[in-house]
């Protein structure tokens, strides 16, 4: 059984999840608009990622006995200045992510909930994951100023992404 501050604190994090997935298919437009339909898709498919990881947190919370209480969304941006802003805007964004999941540990770890230490672990690699491959495709665009023939390639690149749901990963 969760503790009530546990159950408060997931079900926070579940509302965060899906503010991250609407932040991103925001992003998704704006590129599609600007005609980097590859990028367009790395959006879209960081968004349905978002949707897995809110999943898990709530099949967590039923699994643990808990109660899902889900919120209203709040607004997301719409516009940005070009790729490089987006994807900086993205790392800025997984960063704060990362420092939510430290501090859902910090509280597992106070209410001594030893499961759900380890169902957090999860979240915890995942996050080093989500800004290292955040941190190389920002790399990459300021190697080529995201301007023309590189950023062709790298959009080509981007829409190469496919959909891997959290909730099947161990
Ligand atoms: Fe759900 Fe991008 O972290």
């Amino acid at each position: 059984m969760l503790t009530k501050r546990m159950e408060i604190e997931l079900n926070k994090q579940i509302n965060a999840e899906y503010w991250s997935a609407y932040f991103y298919l925001s992003m998704s437009a704006y590129l599609e608009e600007k005609g980097l339909a590859g990028a367009a898709n790395w959006m879209r498919i960081q968004y349905q990622e978002e949707i897995s990881h809110a999943l898990k947190f709530f099949d967590y919370v039923v699994e643990r006995g808990g109660k899902v209480r889900l919120q209203p969304i709040d607004e997301v941006p719409h516009s940005w200045n070009g790729i490089i802003d987006i994807f900086e805007e993205t790392l800025k964004h997984e960063q704060k992510v990362t420092s939510l999941i430290n501090s859902l540990m910090d509280i597992a770890i106070e209410e001594r909930d030893h499961a759900a230490k380890s169902f957090l672990q999860w979240y915890v690699d995942e996050q080093v994951e989500e800004e290292s491959g955040v941190q190389t495709l920002l790399d990459q665009l300021n190697m080529v100023e995201g301007k023309g023939n590189g950023l062709f390639l790298i959009d080509k690149d981007l829409g190469q992404r496919v959909f891997v749901d959290a909730t099947k990963k161990d």
